[in-house]
């Protein structure tokens, strides 16, 4: 299971000044150095944090694997087509959200996300959709061209008891197995911390992990290298 972090919250912090610092780019280029398998950050309609310059250096520096999160908007989908991650992870969007959510609501917005599919594949982009661990929505993401979904970890993060978390990770386990099953791949994120971590890793279907909150928080205490080294070190079971 690769470790990729999300570093919009390094531009979240900028932005609380304006002006320069802390670079996410920079950010982006420590994470590799210590062990990140790849970089993903989310460039908003409103572009509160990441903003196109930042979408524009990373490509030319990232040299993992860029993935733009994003919405399926037609202004959002030409910057991808004009920039080219590696991976586009279409996402639900609301202005007033603190972060994203929920997933997609494949069911009510098939079309359209089909659509952004058959666009972002005419110009070799693979897409990725933004799910919660329900089958029909899965099933929907299949049937819209999507090569992978990215399974919504957040309820399960959010939990209030052990018995409540433990019903959300059956769900992420049985989705990821549903998904496989009907070739797409797997990755999973939101909330996703030091502690719960253990329990997402020996689900064998996930491929990649995107990290971005907690990351950075403890990355504000220790530094961004060792924040990255430890959440590595305990996805491999150390
Ligand atoms: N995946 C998606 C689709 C997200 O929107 C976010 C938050 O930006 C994350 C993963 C990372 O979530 P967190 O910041 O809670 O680790």
């Amino acid at each position: 299971m690769r470790l990729c972090v999300n570093i919009d919250h390094f531009a979240t912090l900028r932005e609380a000044r304006g002006g320069l610092e802390p670079d996410p780019v920079t950010a982006a280029q420590i994470c590799e150095l210590h062990g990140a398998e790849g970089i993903v950050c989310h460039l908003r309609e409103d572009r509160r944090h990441i903003n196109d310059r930042d979408l524009r250096l990373l490509r030319e520096t990232v040299k993992t694997k860029l993935d733009l999160e994003m919405a399926a908007t037609d202004e959002i989908i030409q910057i991808a087509i004009d920039t080219l991650p590696d991976l586009v992870t279409l996402v639900p969007e609301k202005r007033k959200e603190l972060t994203t959510e929920s997933g997609l609501d494949v069911l009510k917005e098939g079309e359209k996300l089909a659509h952004a599919v058959r666009t972002l594949h005419a110009n070799d982009i693979e897409v990725s959709f933004f799910v919660d661990p329900i089958d029909q929505h899965i099933e929907a993401a299949a049937e819209a061209g999507a090569d992978l979904i990215e399974i919504h970890t957040g309820e399960f993060a959010n939990a209030r008891s052990e018995e409540e978390m433990l019903e959300h990770l059956e769900r992420i386990k049985s989705a990821a197995a549903y998904a496989h099953t009907l070739g797409l791949g797997v990755n999973a994120g939101h909330g996703i911390n030091y502690t719960n971590v253990k329990y997402i890793t020996p689900i064998r279907e996930i491929e990649e992990i995107s990290i971005g909150h907690s990351l950075v928080a403890r990355a504000m205490f220790v530094g961004l290298p060792a924040a990255v080294e430890e959440m590595n070190r305990l996805m491999r079971g150390f």
